[in-house]
């Protein structure tokens, strides 16, 4: 195990290696094995750059707020891509500039250097096309609406007819079916947050912005939810980027941790958790476990 820092922010947040799979320079022995790049080189293959479909791909990215005094740097030169399906958390300190990154990657932001697209889609473009779900860590839901008219939601925004069928599929899969007809008010907070989570997979989006969705709750609901999560996330498809400030919840749900110094943000290192995601109620007991936190948290500490 060892990390080091990347020469020019380049960074790969690829799924879960195949054993013996080629990655740049490094050749992944087995899987369930611990690794950390440095975060420097070439772009590496993956299984979204292969063939098997579009991936996201943040390339050389930077971004300042403008302000009276200049401009304030939030973003500095990151790079990283996710094959499709995939699944990348994003940690770094507070201020460092995780939520500028995402709404970057929403394309509600314009990067001031570098890009990003999604098999070559721009974001802007994406997010006018509804393939981009977005859940924050305030659900914000519209308190007049019911839990069902909260996850159509999309669809009356964008003049889309509903789909009516994947709604019901979608309170399904998030155990809100019997709460469909509830207004926000009667849920738990964890259950408006998974209310949240089914309106951002509304329109079937190739890209599932996630910002702290988690980061109020207790940490048995908090943990039902991420198992949820990697399940809808199966079930769907979609390739999903997160951000957290618990180590312990990016190791559970992460196939690439991408860990971030201090505003303006650069990539510090990876870390890949080739672990199944079916296996990972069991890695969260395992000394494995413990060791990939404190891997990670001691990058952190490295990046401050
Ligand atoms: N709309 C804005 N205008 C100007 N500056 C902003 C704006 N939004 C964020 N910032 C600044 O950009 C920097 C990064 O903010 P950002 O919200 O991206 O951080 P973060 O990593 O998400 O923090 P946290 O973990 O606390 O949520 C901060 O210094 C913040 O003050
Ligand atoms: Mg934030």
């Amino acid at each position: 195990m060892s990390l080091a820092s990347p020469a020019a922010g380049h960074t790969q947040a690829g799924g879960p290696a195949a054993p013996g799979e080629q990655q740049g320079s490094v050749v992944v022995p087995e899987p369930r094995s611990m690794r950390s790049d440095a975060a420097a080189g070439p772009a590496q293959a993956s299984p979204g750059e292969s063939g098997a479909g579009p991936v996201l791909r943040v390339d050389g990215v930077s971004f300042g707020y403008p302000g009276r005094r200049g401009a304030l740097a939030a973003v500095d030169n990151v790079s990283f891509t996710l094959p499709v399906g995939g699944l990348g958390v994003l940690v770094g300190p507070s201020g460092c500039g995780k939520s500028t990154l995402l709404r970057l990657v929403a394309g509600l932001l314009e990067p001031t250097a570098g890009t990003i697209d999604l098999a070559g889609v721009a974001p802007a473009r994406l997010r006018r096309d509804r393939r981009v779900g977005f859940a924050f860590q305030d659900p914000g839901l519209l308190s007049w609406r019911s839990v069902r008219r909260n996850i159509e939601l999309p669809f009356d925004l964008a003049r889309l007819p509903k789909d009516s069928a994947w709604v019901d599929h979608l309170l399904e899969i998030t155990n809100l079916a019997d709460w469909a007809n509830r207004r926000p008010r009667e849920l738990s907070g964890g259950m408006r947050q998974r209310v949240a989570l089914a309106r951002a997979l509304a329109t079937r989006p190739d890209v599932l912005l996630l910002d702290e969705p988690f980061g109020a709750l207790d940490e048995i609901t908090r943990a039902d939810l991420n198992f949820e999560l990697l399940r809808i996330v199966a079930d769907t498809g979609t390739t999903c980027l997160l951000v957290t400030h618990s180590v312990d919840e990016a190791v559970l749900l992460a196939d690439t941790v991408v860990v971030l110094g201090p505003r303006p943000c650069r990539v510090h290192a990876t870390h890949t958790v080739d672990v199944p995601r079916g296996d990972r109620r069991e890695l969260r007991d395992s000394a494995e476990f413990a060791a990939r936190c404190r891997e990670i948290r001691s990058a952190l500490e490295a990046a401050r």
